[in-house]
């Protein structure tokens, strides 16, 4: 098709990919192009906006590192990834809310065994005691679930963006058991700034957005026969509950993390139960390895 002008320019597109075998390719680049058209047309993008537009996904690709994927970080500041967490996974009452991924899940964290510490070594920190059953809609424990922890540390640094941390600090594997009870020890972590030293970080201070997270758990569950839970719970003391720069917070997903007075000063638990649907389970590809 030979185009004439610029509304053209999209018909001319979608002829083109119309002969697409594949009928869910064919509707997703057809969607995509008619609002990147749209879009362009909505805004009047210019050539310099264009270029620079350009410049900002060139960069989060080579920003992307083997211990930061800053084209995740992207998609996750601009609540893209909260929200294909959200529709796939729609909240409902009797099951445990989904929230995002992030950046710094990593396959094959060390297998743990029931009471066991994250913390891989001297991890200085209130200690922390986490506790919870992992069971389906109708309240049946699901013995053998496979409950995968990882989380920042008290300075607010998982242990791949810190040089003073052991390799798969604070990252474990665990198996509920017969009860679909799991318990775990570890150190409280902190709120922390997704990293800002990337093109991510640029957008954000042009937004006049802090880049803050509040602090939190995360967890990835599985078992057969049970649609895979991918969350975080959040500390429900924490400062930026309602600013959390990646739109993950949910009111069911905060968690209470009660401190009391130890033999050597502070400590916390926190205990809180994972409640899976029926569906598949599936392991999400891990953003760095
Ligand atoms: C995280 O919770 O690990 C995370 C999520 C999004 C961006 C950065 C970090
Ligand atoms: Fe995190």
């Amino acid at each position: 098709m030979i185009v004439e002008d610029q509304a053209g320019v999209t018909f001319a597109v979608e002829a083109a990919m119309a002969r697409t075998p594949d009928p869910r390719l064919r509707e997703i680049m057809g969607a995509l192009v008619r609002h990147a058209h749209a879009f362009v047309r909505e805004v009047r993008l210019t050539e310099d906006e264009f270029e620079a537009g350009l410049d900002f996904l060139v960069g989060i690709g080579q920003a992307t590192t083997s211990t930061k994927n800053e084209v995740v970080l992207a998609c996750d500041v601009l609540g893209v990834s909260t929200l294909v967490g959200l529709l796939n996974n729609p909240m409902g009452p009797d099951h445990t809310a989904a929230a995002l991924l992030g950046p710094f899940w990593r396959k094959n964290a060390p297998a743990c065994g029931l009471g066991d510490s994250i913390a891989r070594a001297d991890t200085p920190g209130v200690p922390l005691l986490v506790s919870g059953q992992v069971r389906d809609r109708s309240g049946a424990p699901i013995v053998g679930a496979k409950v995968d922890v990882w989380q920042a540390s008290p300075v607010g640094l998982y242990e791949n963006q810190d040089p003073d941390q052991p390799d798969m600090n604070l990252r474990g594997l665990f198996t509920a058991d017969e009860q679909g009870a799991f318990h775990f020890r570890s150190v409280r972590p902190a709120g922390y700034p997704v990293p800002t030293d990337g093109p991510v970080g640029l957008l954000l201070s042009a937004q006049q957005r802090h880049p803050y997270r509040p602090a939190h758990l995360h967890f990835m569950v599985t078992a057969p026969g049970y649609k895979t839970l991918v969350t975080q719970v959040f500390a429900d003391d924490s400062e930026n509950l309602d600013s959390d720069v990646t739109f993950g917070v949910i009111h069911s997903l905060l968690g209470r993390f009660e401190t009391e007075d130890g033999p050597d000063g502070p400590r916390c638990s926190l205990v809180y139960d994972l409640v899976l649907e029926p569906g598949e389970s599936r392991i999400p590809a891990a953003p760095i390895p």
